[in-house]
């Protein structure tokens, strides 16, 4: 049953009664007055309470000095389970605006599907709210300026949600790199199979999904207008009006932590191709994907391609992996490690087996041996076997958790400085987008990693 307290705050009809919100709430003792010490606690809200919502919640929850306070979200199972999960007290809107309104909340967590994440990370910033936004910041590459600017001029601290650079794995890799220990970067290769309805995208809908229970118009923003349709709501993904297809959702995760190990600034060229194999339900975004993307020689890495995978209908043994190969090792990430393995070429070329050299007459091979040992000596000659290195993240080491840590603490010392800040985050975020338009429009796209923007 809704509180009768909720029902009055849903009816308030966003941004007009804000006055009168405060004060209501206030005589519910719900609104405190903001200090600035950093031992107050960090009062955060949520906005979409699906399943990355509750699954940042409770990682931001992780952290010393939080305190979950309000969720928005547009469908009131949601907002029902809000409460069933993290307390009866927590404020309640289907308008995220209210929300943004009320001066008690210091940073909101931004967990809607990827057509509203430009907007409200803007409408935030301008309310001065501290802002932990989802992969991918934006959902169109034009989008990404913006939201830089609106961060810049806040001065509030952001930070994007590819929580896997958070980790100890990539951490170790990018110390690695660093060191030499791969040499020059020469080619990425990145899988992420799937074969599973779920994995698939298609979630569980509520029997309840409805009009009624959903705010239909609201979701649809500005793409456009049609009856309430329960799987465009609940498999968004599915759809390219709201989500950003494979590339958004899966490449974005992979080039992000490519970007933060070597650090780079991204690519040049991308092109992608695919199509719609398996899942033909009714989605307008392809299942399958492959995509290629040159990085230029930068003054962190040398020039080398990207290749990118995704196919939710590998229904054989699937082995998803990302690799970072150099001229002097490679590193391979698989679960919640790495293996770095190493091999130093000798000097020395070699002679025999699979080669010319059995070709030549006896006179010309005994030749060709006498003249190569003048050449090279046997330190030339020596060839090292393989060298492993293996990295395991430990047990408490939470990359999810970490990831709001890096935010909070930036949030308390007033820094901008996060570990995915816009920028970072749209130079992920952009080629990915890219891909999208190679494959939708059947062409390659430039881009300038420096500048930001398509050429
Ligand atoms: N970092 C990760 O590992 C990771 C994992 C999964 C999803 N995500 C990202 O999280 C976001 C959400 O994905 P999900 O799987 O949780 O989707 P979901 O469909 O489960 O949840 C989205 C929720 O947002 C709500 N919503 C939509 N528009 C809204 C609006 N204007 N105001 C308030 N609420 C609104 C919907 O009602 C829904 O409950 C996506 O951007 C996705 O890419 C990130």
């Amino acid at each position: 049953m809704k509180s009768n307290r909720r029902i009055f705050l849903q009816n308030l009809g966003g941004l007009v009664a804000l006055t009168s919100l405060e004060a209501s709430a206030k005589s519910f003792n719900i609104i405190k007055d903001l200090k600035n010490s950093p031992n107050d606690k960090i009062r955060f809200a949520t906005i979409g309470m699906g399943i990355q919502g509750h699954y940042d919640t409770k990682a931001a929850l992780q952290n010393p000095g939080v305190e979950f306070v309000a969720a928005a979200d547009l469908y009131t199972g949601r907002l029902d389970r809000v409460k069933q999960s993290f307390g009866k007290d927590i404020f309640t809107t289907r308008d995220y605006r209210e929300i943004l309104n009320r001066k008690d909340i210091d940073a909101v967590i931004i967990a809607t599907p990827d057509h509203w994440h430009d907007k409200i990370t803007i409408d935030a910033l301008q309310a001065g709210k501290h802002v932990y936004c989802e992969k991918p910041m934006v959902q169109d590459i034009k989008e990404g300026k913006p939201v830089i600017e609106a961060w810049k001029k806040s001065g509030k601290t952001m930070q994007v949600g590819s929580q896997r650079i958070s980790g100890s794995v990539f951490q170790e890799a990018k110390r690695l790199v660093a060191a030499g220990e791969i040499g020059d970067i020469n080619f990425v290769e990145s899988n992420y199979d799937r074969f599973s309805a779920i994995g698939a995208w298609n979630y569980s809908i509520p029997t309840d999904a409805s009009p009624e229970t959903v705010d239909w118009d609201v979701f649809l923003k500005d793409t456009h207008k049609m009856p309430f349709d329960a799987n465009r709501f609940f498999r968004w993904r599915n759809y390219k009006n709201y989500g950003t297809g494979v590339a958004g959702d899966l490449f974005v995760h992979l080039i992000t932590g490519v970007h933060y190990v070597i650090d780079s600034k991204g690519p040049e060229r991308i092109y992608a191709s695919g199509g719609t194999r398996y899942w033909t339900e009714g989605r307008d975004v392809p299942d399958v994907m492959v995509a290629m993307l040159d990085y230029p020689k930068s003054n962190t890495h040398a020039a080398f391609q990207m290749v990118l995978r995704v196919n939710f209908a590998n229904s054989g043994n699937i082995n998803n992996n990302t690799r970072i190969i150099g001229s002097e090792g490679q590193i391979d990430f698989s679960g919640n490690g790495l293996v770095l393995s190493k091999k130093k070429l000798p000097k020395a070329p070699g002679f025999g087996n699979y080669d010319s050299y059995f070709t030549f007459s006896d006179e010309q091979q005994k030749e060709f041996e006498k003249n190569y040992n003048k050449i090279y000596s046997d330190a030339d000659k020596k060839v090292e076997s393989i060298k492993d290195y293996k990295f395991f993240a430990s047990k408490g080491d939470d990359e999810h958790k970490n990831h709001f840590g890096n935010f909070f603490e930036n949030v308390r010392s007033g820094s901008q400085k996060t570990i995915e800040d816009p920028i970072f985050a749209f130079r992920a975020a952009a080629p990915v987008i890219a891909c999208n338009e190679s494959y939708f429009n059947k062409k390659i796209v430039g881009w300038d990693p420096e500048k930001m923007q398509k050429i």
